[in-house]
């Protein structure tokens, strides 16, 4: 197996309750682990998202910060290494990737156009609609087999996207974002021949195509591993390559830029740059530094060169394999093949005596909680179904999955093998475990603040 190339320095203690405590604490969070406070949690696998740990030369990066309002230094040294990086004329900072999403779908997109993706993150999907377009996803056929071990099941399907383009439809499409990986479905990647195809069919049709590239040297990382011609490539070569085809892109550097905060646009057009940066001052902050500190600005500029190291992505993938694989070995089934920076459990099927209805994602998200202090996010009916007004499933998601998302650079094989363990005595006795209903619930974006009460307590 791989060895992490880098050794811990400072660590930070985590909690660990009695079960009568983790009973009290998740009915106070009215069953929703997003309303868990931190020191409740033994294992966190909420979030990839700004939960990584960041790296002696990053804080030592960090500590020469250039907090100057406008011109600081720590802004170019930024610049420089995210125009290195991608290739991109302009660059824009922003304090995260929905920022970015906000600024670039509200400079771009018209009312009523269409904005084409192979899967639309949830506050992609939001910013897109908000902007007064719809958000369309047209993932690959492949992406709806759970157990298929296809190697790029995160692609979008070409053949649906020259029908949309070419079609009575066509006029009103005002952008593809092709998000790598593909997070919103099973953490899967993105070949460099579909990015290929989409640039081509974006050209033709004189649409402007743009990456969602919040995991880009992960997506390098499977190209690498998975498309002929790839082998001999770094990973940074090949992001870059990716970054060429597109006319811009938005990153939430919160994943692969090895930070706790951060995000940035990457555009060509000096127009709609233009446009941005003018909100981004109103909105962000004055565009050499976006809502960040400086000594955000460095500890990124160090990240986007760690996160390409070739040892550092290796490591980082056997790590998940090796905990998929420990998953499976104790009766539960992700969507296959494994991704990078989550795992996804197929509730529905460890669960069967649930339905729909009765959630049985947020059951078992709540049972690892139960069971193990570990916090998890369901992705299943609860966050993507929809319900009447007393709170019932009309409609049910597709699938019934539950994300064990891995932070960078956190957690050791231990932790893993506990996960596992945690896992494995739920699979020993699945049909204990309750469904749940819902008692209230925000108006939008459920998922977050939803509260619940087990069915048989
Ligand atoms: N795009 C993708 C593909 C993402 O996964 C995320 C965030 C964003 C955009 C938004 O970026 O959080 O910096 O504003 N994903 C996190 C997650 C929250 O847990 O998957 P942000």
């Amino acid at each position: 197996m791989p060895l992490p190339p880098y050794r811990i320095k400072v660590v930070e203690p985590i909690p660990f309750l009695s079960p009568a405590e983790r009973n009290a604490a998740l009915a106070a969070a009215g069953y929703n682990p997003f309303n868990l406070r931190a020191d409740q949690i033994t294992i966190d696998l909420l979030s990839d998202s700004g939960t990584g740990a960041t790296s002696a030369a990053q804080e030592a990066a960090a500590a020469v910060g250039d907090e100057s309002y406008a011109g600081a230094r720590s802004w170019f040294r930024f610049r420089d290494e995210v125009a290195d990086l991608t290739g991109f004329p302009h660059v824009l900072p922003v304090h995260q990737g929905r920022a970015g999403e906000r600024i670039l779908f509200s400079t771009l997109l018209r009312p009523g156009q269409i904005c084409v993706s192979n899967t639309h993150f949830d506050t992609t999907h939001a910013n897109v609609e908000l902007a007064g377009a719809e958000a369309r996803d047209l993932p690959c056929p492949e992406a709806l087999d759970l157990d298929s071990h296809e190697p790029f099941k995160g692609n979008i399907d070409v053949a649906a996207l020259s029908g949309l383009l070419a079609g009575p439809e066509g006029g009103r499409v005002g952008l593809v974002l092709m998000t790598i990986t593909n997070n919103g479905l099973g953490a899967q990647p993105v070949s460099m021949a579909n990015l290929a195809a989409v640039h081509a069919l974006c050209r033709e049709h004189g649409v402007p195509f743009f990456l969602d590239a919040a995991r880009f040297a992960e997506n390098a990382w499977y190209v690498r591993e998975r498309e002929p011609g790839y082998a001999d490539w770094t990973p940074r070569a090949i992001a870059r390559q990716a970054f060429d085809l597109a006319d811009g892109c938005v990153i939430s550097l919160k994943k692969d830029g090895l930070a706790s905060i951060g995000g940035c646009l990457g555009l060509r057009d000096d127009g709609l740059y233009a446009r941005c940066e003018a909100l981004l001052i109103a909105t962000e902050g004055f565009s050499t530094y976006g809502g960040l500190a400086g000594h955000d600005l460095e500890r990124l500029a160090v990240g986007l060169r760690e996160v390409v190291d070739p040892a550092y992505l290796g490591a980082r993938a056997a790590a998940t394999a090796h905990l998929a694989r420990r998953i499976n070995d104790a009766g539960v089934d992700i969507v296959q093949p494994a991704g990078m920076h989550a795992l996804y459990l197929n509730a529905g099927r460890l669960l069967p005596h649930l339905s729909p209805a009765e959630f049985p994602g947020h059951s078992l998200g709540c049972q690892l909680y139960l069971d193990g202090g570990v916090r998890c996010a369901e992705l299943g009916s609860l966050y993507l179904g929809t319900m009447d007004e007393q709170h019932r499933l009309v409609t049910a998601a597709p699938f019934e999955l539950v994300r064990l998302a891995i932070p960078r650079r956190v957690y050791s094989q231990e932790h893993f093998e506990y996960v596992a363990e945690t896992l494995a005595g739920i699979a020993k006795d699945p049909e204990r475990i309750t469904g749940y209903r819902i008692v209230s619930t925000p108006p939008i974006l459920r998922h977050f603040k939803v509260r619940l009460e087990p069915i048989r307590p």
